[in-house]
């Protein structure tokens, strides 16, 4: 089976355009490890937890309770924290959701991202349903690359999922996307049985014309539990794998990212396909994500609920070493894998809330 092995040396750190001299990227501190000897230089920062489609794998038609206004970060305390980041050694910077583009100041956080000096990529994951808005100004401000939620290309499956209409501006923004040369675009496709594991092929043989990389996604328990328990909808990404390679027994190696464990190419064609095993957890060992909630805490782990609230170390006044120092202890914390992170969660009545959404843990 063909794993990503050899990843590391293409995570998406391409140079921002607006990005300082050499001399003043170099993290002045330690890095930040865990006891695993695991480097963290990855930050996921959601900047809402509001979302204009409604994905029945995410979160409820209605009587979703979202973050009350003050307590998300504002642009302020998001640039903070990215630049606090950034002398510890964090060189990725991905902003998601809920859904991004409802900020009014994408834009201007993505420019802030992409000039604090040590950031290396900004990148951002959306629906795509607003794309087109900014898209011109989100290129100019320096983002580098950009990850599209589609879970399905047909108009009455896209509302079944989605519970709004919209595939076909989501197709046109991935076409708009590449026709302005935008770095590295991908489209995510959480895959599941009887909604739309019978567009694999579909999906795949997009990326013979298209320069993205299509990456299948196992679903998880992250559904405002939904539909997980309702019935067998998991695609594990070894089934996956076994599909891809019936379907194109001459599927080469790619390199790809520190997500993409399993990623491919079918010789000649423009784009790559990958399959992310987010359920079943075999990419653990080499995480270098930190998620931000869009309330301010942090997480370790996407399994877990253990929260560690920066957003009150900013607020009560505290200094960037206070920061670094909640950031140094919730990766000391960090368990081994997603398993166990789960297990600890699941053993003790954790203080943090429990997110069931993935729009409020932040993608
Ligand atoms: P790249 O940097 O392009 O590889 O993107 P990404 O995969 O890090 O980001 P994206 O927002 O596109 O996330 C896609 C999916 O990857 C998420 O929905 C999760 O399913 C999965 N994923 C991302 N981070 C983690 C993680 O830490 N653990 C697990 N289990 N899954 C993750
Ligand atoms: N399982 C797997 N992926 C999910 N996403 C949202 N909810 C789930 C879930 N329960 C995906 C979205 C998006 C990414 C950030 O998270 O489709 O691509
Ligand atoms: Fe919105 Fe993404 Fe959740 Fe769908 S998965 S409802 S697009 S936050």
């Amino acid at each position: 089976m063909l794993q990503n092995s050899s990843i590391l040396a293409n995570d998406n750190l391409s140079v921002a355009p607006q990005a300082a001299p050499a001399s003043v990227q170099k993290a002045s501190l330690p890095p930040l490890q865990d006891a695993f000897g695991r480097t963290f230089d990855y930050v996921r920062i959601a900047v809402t937890d509001r979302c204009n489609l409604r994905c029945t794998y995410c979160m409820p038609e209605e009587g979703v309770e979202f973050k009350h206004k003050d307590s998300v970060l504002n642009a302020e305390e998001t640039m903070r924290i990215i630049s606090v980041l950034a002398k510890i050694g964090i060189k990725k910077v991905r902003f998601t959701g809920g859904e991004p583009t409802i900020r009014k100041d994408i834009v201007d956080l993505v420019a802030g991202a992409a000039s604090t000096p040590g950031i290396k990529g900004v990148h951002l994951t959306t629906n795509g349903l607003l794309l087109h808005r900014y898209a011109k100004d989100l290129l100019n401000a320096g983002l580098t690359g950009l990850n599209l939620s589609l879970d399905s290309m047909d108009a009455d499956r896209f509302m079944r999922i989605t519970r709004r209409t919209g595939v076909n501006t989501v197709l046109d923004n991935i076409q708009l996307a590449l026709d302005m040369g935008f770095p590295r675009v991908k489209v995510n496709v959480v895959l599941m049985r009887g909604f739309n594991e019978d567009e694999l092929e579909k999906f795949t043989a997009y990326t013979k014309d298209h320069a993205v990389t299509v990456r299948f996604i196992e679903f998880m328990p992250f559904d405002a539990e939904q539909i997980w328990g309702s019935g067998d909808h998991f695609a594990s990404a070894e089934s996956i794998v076994a599909r891809i390679h019936s379907l194109y027994p001459d599927v080469g190696p790619a390199p790809g990212t520190r997500t993409e464990h399993h990623i491919f190419k079918v010789p000649g064609w423009a784009g790559k396909i990958a399959v992310i095993p987010a359920f079943t957890r075999s990419l653990c060992g080499n995480c270098s994500r930190i998620r931000v909630t869009a309330d301010g805490s942090i997480r370790n782990c996407l399994y877990s609920d253990d929260e560690y609230n920066l957003r009150e170390v900013m607020r009560q006044g505290g200094t960037d070493d206070d920061m670094i120092a909640l950031f140094r202890k919730a990766f000391a914390d960090k368990a081994i894998d997603g398993y166990e992170s789960k297990k600890r969660s699941d053993a003790k009545v954790s203080l943090s809330p429990h997110r069931g959404s993935m729009t409020q843990i932040g993608g």
